[in-house]
């Protein structure tokens, strides 16, 4: 097995599994190893069918559900409570999957609710010719180059995370919280296998800073928006059919860019659910500042 870095940012792709085969106890801790230092893994040319994705993913945890407030998870489609076709394929007229279309703001997934996913699998089957690419920031890195005058400001903070389903780019209005779930999260959030304290705000999915003004709050949170984004922090993945793409949510936010409608887009979704509570993480310093 060999692990190669993928940027400067964040990410590393892992070479040499087949995930058809059984794999052997020292090769899961070694990806284990790779997901905890580079926090997105990416295994490519892998063939397998979704018995062989969930067999994956349980070495991680238990699946996600895909169960939402007022739907019960059979009801979603015929893949069942914990797959997600992210996908903009149609029948009839209707989307088969989920998030259809278009580009989509940073986030980290259902990080609305109290336990939000651990980590993230999407196996890409089909793609359009061009775009669909997704933008992983790195919140450790995020986190420690804020300036310090921030950082003191955010320390002890808890942001809400809200999200209305179905929403890609979020709007200027207020999310509906009568109608979707929500939930305060420390905004430095501290990863309980490395420790390290990661930046846990996104554009699309935080709404504000509790106990702010909302003028003060929107400031700042427009500023952690735009400090996420910059490229020193993010890898951008472009999709190849058969890519296998594992990342950890309690240390980045991903996005996606936009593709053309008229082709064919579909990756087949898992989510690890998260059993550890969301702990505060200690003010990050910078690694250069300490060295
Ligand atoms: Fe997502």
């Amino acid at each position: 097995m060999e692990i190669v870095p993928l940027s400067d940012a964040v990410g590393a792709e892992i070479r040499g599994v087949d995930l058809r085969e059984t794999l052997t106890t020292e090769m899961l801790d070694q990806i284990e190893a790779a997901f905890h230092d580079y926090a997105i893994v990416v295994l490519r040319d892998q063939d397998i069918t979704l018995e062989q994705q969930k067999t994956f993913a349980l070495h991680f945890g238990e699946l996600g559900s895909r169960a939402r407030p007022g739907k019960k998870p059979n009801e979603l489609d015929e893949y069942g409570e914990h797959v997600m076709l992210v996908t903009n394929v149609r029948e009839n007229g209707k989307a088969i999957g989920s998030l259809p279309d278009g580009e989509m703001t940073f986030h980290a997934d259902t990080a609305y609710f109290e336990f939000p996913s651990k980590a993230t699998m999407l196996y890409a089957m089909e793609l359009p010719s061009w775009g669909g690419n997704t933008l992983f920031s790195n919140g450790y890195a995020a986190a420690e180059h804020l300036p310090e005058d921030m950082k003191r400001r955010l320390d002890g903070k808890k942001a809400m995370q809200v999200y209305e389903y179905g929403t890609t780019l979020k709007t200027k209005e207020k999310y509906d919280r009568e109608n979707f779930p929500y939930y305060a999260h420390p905004i430095f959030r501290k990863h309980p296998a490395t420790g390290r304290s990661a930046l846990f705000v996104s554009e699309l999915m935080t709404e504000e800073i509790v106990g702010m003004s909302k003028e003060e709050s929107d400031e700042i949170l427009a500023q952690l928006f735009e400090h996420q984004k910059q490229s020193e922090f993010v890898y951008e993945h472009e999709w190849k059919v058969g890519d296998l793409v594992m990342w950890d949510n309690r240390c980045t936010n991903h996005a996606r860019t936009d593709f053309p409608r008229d082709e064919r887009r579909m990756l087949r979704r898992l989510t690890i659910q998260d059993t550890t509570p969301v702990v505060e993480g200690a003010v990050p310093y910078t690694q250069a500042a300490a060295e």
